[in-house]
Order: C-alpha cells, then structure tokens, then sequence
C-alpha cells in the first residue's frame, strides 16, 4: 500500500477533465500537489479550489521542445517529488489520406515524446517509492480505424512504460500505465483535427480516477482498460 498522505506530486494537464479529476480525488488522499496545465485561467481558478494542497502552479505549452523541462523545474524547485501524473494529451480523427504532418507531430509531441522528456528530466529528484502515472488508452490495446495516429502514439507511450517499469525498479519507482475507456470529458469534442465519431456516452470521470488513484494506492502495476468495468 501507499499512503499519499504528504506525499509531494505533479500533475500535468491538471486543466483537462481527467487530470483535475485526479487532482481532486489525490488531494482528498492528502496528497498535496503541483499543477500543471497550458491554460492559465484553468489552472489558477482549479488551484484556487484544491487551496493550502497546491504547492505550486507552472503553465507551460508541452508541444515545445523545452516546455516538460521547464515543467520539471518549477514542480521539483523546493525539493524532491513522490511521483508524477501525466494526464495531458490530444486526439485526432480521420483516415491517413487526412492525416496532415502538422497534426501527426502535435499527436506524438503531447501523447508520447512530452512524457518521455518529462520523465527525463524529472527522474533525478524523483524519491525512492515515486509512482509514475500515464494516461494511455484503451486504443493502445485495441487501435481503431479513423484513429491509427492516436493510437500508436498511446501504444507507444504504454510500450515506453512497460520498459520504464522495469528499468526504475531497482530504484524503487513505479510506473503505471492506465489504460482508460472513452471517458465523458469531452476530450473527443476538440479533435485537433478530423470530425468525432458517434460515440457512446463515456465513463464518469470522477469514476475513472477514483479507479486510478485506487490503484496508485494499491500499488498496481498496471490498468487495463478492462479494470474500468465498460
Ligand atoms: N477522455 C477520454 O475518453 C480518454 C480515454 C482514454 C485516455 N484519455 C487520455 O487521458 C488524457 C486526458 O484526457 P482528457 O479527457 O482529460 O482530455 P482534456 O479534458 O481535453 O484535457 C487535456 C489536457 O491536455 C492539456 N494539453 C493539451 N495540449 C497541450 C499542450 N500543447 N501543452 C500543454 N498541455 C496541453 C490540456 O491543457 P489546457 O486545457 O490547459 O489547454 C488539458 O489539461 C489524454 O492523454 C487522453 O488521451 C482520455
């Protein structure tokens, strides 16, 4: 078990509807937080809501080259970290033909290569017992036609923890790979490209992380899709 009380993590992409759910329901864990998020106005009216749990706040656009470093050194400036969060991302859709270079590198620049740089930068202040979360996705399991970019970006942020998973535990950290259903975040509603399929209504998102902060609790190692009951 690990208890997350005092417990000192980041969360980045804390402004989307997964990562402030998982702020909320990691703050009523006791843990206390640093948010990070590319909208200010987000980010300072949720870091109003959590109040004396947000040790810091650091807005920063992800898709740039020094942006997760820049991310790394506001959340580890007083000290070392107990794990990191990494709940930002994008979605596209549309078959290859329309598949424009500016949105494929945006796809892998946000899913996959920001927390591998994050990472990177954090894992020098990360302290014994970190946890490393990744939102994947249930696409990484099952790909999708219309949506083959996004879904290679999430098998490959999963593949890149799998690895990590292995290669951290001797420094007892962590990684857990989450792997959710279509989520009611509305994340599918702004596609940087493409036109949303008809999708069913998806799980509750305070639902979701409650199942994965269950799981950062339990110290699972993994969250598979099937582990949300859809
Ligand atoms: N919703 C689902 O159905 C579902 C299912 C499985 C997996 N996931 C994954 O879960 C993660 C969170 O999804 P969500 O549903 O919570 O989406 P969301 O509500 O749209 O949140 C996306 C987050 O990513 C951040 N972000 C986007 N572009 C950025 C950039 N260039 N630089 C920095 N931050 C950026 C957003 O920041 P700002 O808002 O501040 O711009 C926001 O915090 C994603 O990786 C998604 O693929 C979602």
């Amino acid at each position: 078990m690990t208890d997350l009380r005092d417990t000192h993590l980041l969360v980045v992409g804390a402004t989307g509807g997964l990562g402030a759910a998982l702020s909320r329901r990691l703050v009523q864990e006791g843990a206390r937080l640093t948010l990070a998020g590319r909208n200010e106005d987000k980010l300072s009216a949720l870091a109003r809501e959590l109040g004396e749990a947000v040790v810091a706040t650091v807005a920063a656009d992800l898709s740039v080259p020094d942006g997760p470093a820049a991310v790394a050194a506001a959340a580890v400036a007083d000290g070392g970290l107990d794990g990191v969060v990494y709940a930002a991302g994008v979605v596209a859709f549309g078959p290859l033909g329309e598949l424009d270079d500016d949105t494929f590198d945006e796809l892998l620049l946000l899913n996959f290569v920001a927390p591998v740089r994050l990472l990177r930068s954090l894992l020098p202040q990360l302290n014994p017992g970190s946890v490393v979360v990744h939102l994947s996705a249930v696409v990484a399991e099952t790909p999708m036609k219309g949506m083959a970019a996004y879904s290679a970006s999430k098998a490959a942020l999963t593949g890149f923890g799998t690895a990590m998973a292995a290669e951290l535990r001797r420094q007892k950290i962590r990684v857990l790979d989450v792997r959710p259903p279509h989520t009611q975040t509305g994340l599918h509603t702004r596609p940087i490209s493409g036109t949303p399929p008809n999708l069913p209504e998806g799980l509750n998102p305070d639902a979701v992380a409650s199942r994965i902060v269950a799981a950062i609790a339990d110290d699972e190692a993994s969250l598979p899709s099937s582990a949300f009951g859809a």
